[in-house]
């Protein structure tokens, strides 16, 4: 059965950490499922990890829905959550209900995510209103990163810090069922996090949120030249898929790959039949079929 926005807010009700990492395709969903994590987010960070942009802006609605639906496709436990990429949620209500519905119905998400606080908490209590669960995300909003001129930490400043507090209360009170806190001071993860009866869910936010949302390609270490200070790699694959497609390659230019074990062979009597009715494709000779292959592997390993 899967999970549902009740079960995940009886998580903080017990104390009990919840883990939610990113993924975008098949096999980084199932992987995250087999591990136990709770909450899948298809987030639009898949612009920067998977399109190759530098930000989430040029990532569209239907984008989101076939990544979505892949995911939602191939897990059974795991709530699944989608963003609303940028622009989509922001010209009216009703544009916002609409991109939302079809996230739900051909993305198959059972919680829609947008970004921003009080200014969008009517959207927010009118898609809730509506039977489509939110998850809020406040602090770095990455879809306006080309307004606010960069992925800064927020709520330094004493105004900051109130502003995202207002803002954590608004989005709990239009009926978010969480909310994602990204790049502000841990003291503020932590009033935001004791403040709210919602579960908030940090990225850079510090230890005291109630749950942690790592990017998927981040932890793995997909990426050699950039670590983001909020994350910890727990493996290294950038490096191991590198040296491996390497190996691949230098196998393949020196013949080593692929031996008898990774091939086919055909039975005896086809092959002199082949060879045999002056037809075949080879028009040869068996022996001299082998003949050729004995001097190939002569050459290879010369
Ligand atoms: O798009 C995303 O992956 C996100 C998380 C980093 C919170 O919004």
């Amino acid at each position: 059965m899967r999970l549902t926005v009740r079960d995940i807010q009886k998580m903080k009700a017990n104390h009990e950490p919840i883990p939610v990492i990113t993924a975008y395709d098949a096999p980084s969903a199932r992987l995250s499922e087999a591990a136990g994590i709770p909450i899948i987010l298809v987030g639009d960070s898949l612009g920067m990890v998977v399109q190759g942009h530098d930000t989430p802006v040029p990532v569209k609605l239907e984008h989101m829905i076939y990544h979505a639906s892949i995911v939602s496709r191939v897990t059974t436990r795991p709530l699944i959550v989608g963003d609303l990429p940028f622009m989509t949620y922001s010209v009216s209500i009703e544009q916002a209900l609409s991109n939302a519905a079809r996230l739900m119905q051909e993305g198959g998400v059972g919680v829609v995510k947008l970004e921003g606080g009080e200014a969008f908490a009517p959207t927010i209590a009118r898609l809730v209103t509506a039977g489509i669960p939110v998850m809020a995300h406040i602090g770095l909003l990455p879809q306006s990163v080309n307004q606010v001129g960069g992925m800064r930490v927020q709520g330094r400043d004493i105004e900051g810090a109130r502003q995202l507090l207002r803002d954590a209360q608004a989005v709990q009170d239009a009926g978010a069922f969480a909310v994602v806190l990204e790049s502000m001071p841990s003291e503020l993860g932590r009033m935001i996090t004791e403040q709210l009866t919602i579960p908030t869910i940090g990225i850079g936010a510090g230890l005291f949120c109630d749950g942690q949302v790592q990017v998927f390609h981040d932890i793995m270490g997909m990426f050699e030249d950039f670590i983001p200070r909020h994350t910890r790699r727990y493996a290294e694959t950038g490096k191991t898929i590198r040296e491996a497609v390497a190996a691949y390659a230098d196998d393949v230019k020196a013949r080593r790959f692929p031996t008898d074990e990774n091939s086919f062979t055909l039975k005896d009597d086809v092959l002199n039949a082949l060879y045999g009715d002056g037809k075949g494709a080879l028009n040869g000779s068996v022996e001299q079929s082998h003949h050729d292959a004995q001097q190939s592997k002569i050459v290879a390993s010369s």
